[in-house]
């Protein structure tokens, strides 16, 4: 599996901020990443490949950047990055692609205030271009009324450049990478419950070695749950506690997971997980489970089509300001290959197992869209699954296709040659 997406931008990023190298092996080579790889170097860091590793070397302090900053598809470079540059002197300007400039940022302007940074943003604050002018800032104690390892973590890094502790406390547990890797990197981090403190203070360059993404490898995990005959194994995948609520629901929905070789590195968890199809129970997914398995819930859609019963997913509203509105993208993909399925403002509800037919999908430049009906292709009893963009998956998994080929030599996407293109670009 290629390398996890949000410990490779958290690596890059702290990275550039830390007092000596961070040299990181398994980094994701993938569009997000290298957006957040541009935006580093903007600020002055250098970064070079050596071997199988990425150097990164940071400059004596960040610089104001000469030019606007592209943050392309990814919400964790625009979210993390406003985080730092509010400590940073002077003035830089983010924006992104037409999916990033439809997605919330006043969730990071209105408690970066609070710190006493300036920030304004387009529509009111609302939207990307995001206008970050740097200065002095004081630790503060934030209450998010949503869990978010983005908002959680752009305070927590404006908190190393402010005077005093900074405590972000959240309602739920998200994914804690920030924490664990600023405290590998010397910094005074306390978890007390649902809530982090941070002391001010320059991180010191580390080693990070990247684990497998287990939000990629879930695409595979759920289409060998689905279809009958499969199994697959990923190696070296990550499997940190705030991450692992798919692992949980594939066993209550049925399917076997064998999980081998635990152990940490470089302070993440990780292991060999493999993942049997077996006939499939519907579940009910809600509450603290829901942060932990977020941009997994697209193809638990298409999994849960082939469980018998009612699938109820709620207390997801965030799955509506993702890279698309997963929810209405999944809902209007789904209803059309012949899943029957209900959606709230929160959620959805899925009867099954439905068989899946051949449709056009619109991916609404959401790579986790495409990727989910790839897999809904799987089982779509060799129809074609038309996607009208293929090129998003490349934020985050240029593999992908060529892996699922490797993997499904009888299906249609897996026949190779001509075909295989045509069928998926409609
Ligand atoms: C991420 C946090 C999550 C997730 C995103 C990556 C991160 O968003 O959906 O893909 O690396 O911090 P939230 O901010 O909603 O937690």
């Amino acid at each position: 599996m290629p390398g996890d997406k949000s410990v490779s931008h958290r690596s890059l990023l702290f990275g550039a901020l830390a007092q000596g190298e961070t040299r990181v092996a398994g980094l994701l080579d993938a569009g997000d990443v290298r957006a957040t790889r541009g935006a580093v170097e903007s600020l002055g860091a250098t970064i070079r490949e050596e071997g199988r590793e990425v150097v990164v070397v940071p400059p004596v302090r960040l610089r104001e950047p000469d030019d606007v900053i592209d943050c392309g598809n990814s919400g964790t470079s625009l979210r993390l990055l406003a985080g730092v540059l509010s400590g940073v002197p002077g003035l830089s300007v983010l924006t992104g692609d037409a999916s990033l400039r439809r997605r919330p940022v006043r969730r990071v302007i209105d408690p970066l205030r609070r710190m006493g940074a300036s920030l304004s943003a387009r529509d009111g604050d609302r939207l990307p271009p995001l206008v970050v002018r740097g200065g002095p800032l004081r630790g503060t104690r934030h209450l998010l009324e949503v869990a978010s390892a983005q908002v959680k973590s752009a305070l927590l890094l404006a908190g190393l450049f402010a005077e005093g502790e900074t405590t972000v406390v959240e309602p739920e547990r998200s994914r804690d990478h920030t924490e664990r890797m600023l405290a590998g990197m010397g910094i005074a981090v306390r978890v007390e419950g649902l809530a982090v403190t941070v002391a001010p203070g320059r991180p010191r360059g580390i080693r990070v070695d990247v684990p497998g993404d287990i939000s990629s490898a879930a695409f595979f995990l759920c289409g060998a749950a689905a279809l009958p005959g499969s199994e697959v194994t990923v190696r070296n995948l990550g499997v940190n506690p705030t991450r692992t609520g798919l692992l949980d629901v594939l066993g209550r929905m049925g399917a076997k997971v064998a999980v081998a070789n635990a152990r940490e590195v470089a302070g993440e968890p990780r292991a060999d997980v493999t993942v049997r199809a077996a006939p499939l129970e519907a579940t009910e997914i809600g509450g603290e489970i829901v942060p932990r398995l977020i941009d997994e819930l697209p193809v638990v859609m298409v999994m849960a089509t082939q469980a018998r019963g009612r699938t109820v997913i709620r207390d997801a509203r965030e799955l509506r300001v993702k890279e698309s509105d997963r929810l209405a993208g999944m809902g209007e993909a789904l209803a059309a290959a012949g899943a029957r399925i209900e959606l709230f403002e929160d959620g959805c509800a899925i009867e099954g197992p439905t068989p899946l037919r051949g449709v056009a999908v619109r991916t609404r430049l959401d790579h986790r869209i495409a990727m989910s009906m790839a897999i809904a292709q799987l089982l779509a009893g060799g129809e074609a699954v038309l996607l009208d963009d293929v090129a998003c998956v490349a934020t985050s998994f240029p593999s992908f296709f060529d892996l699922l080929d490797s993997l499904t030599p009888s299906s249609p996407a897996g026949a190779g040659g001509e075909g295989r293109g045509e069928g998926r670009r409609g």
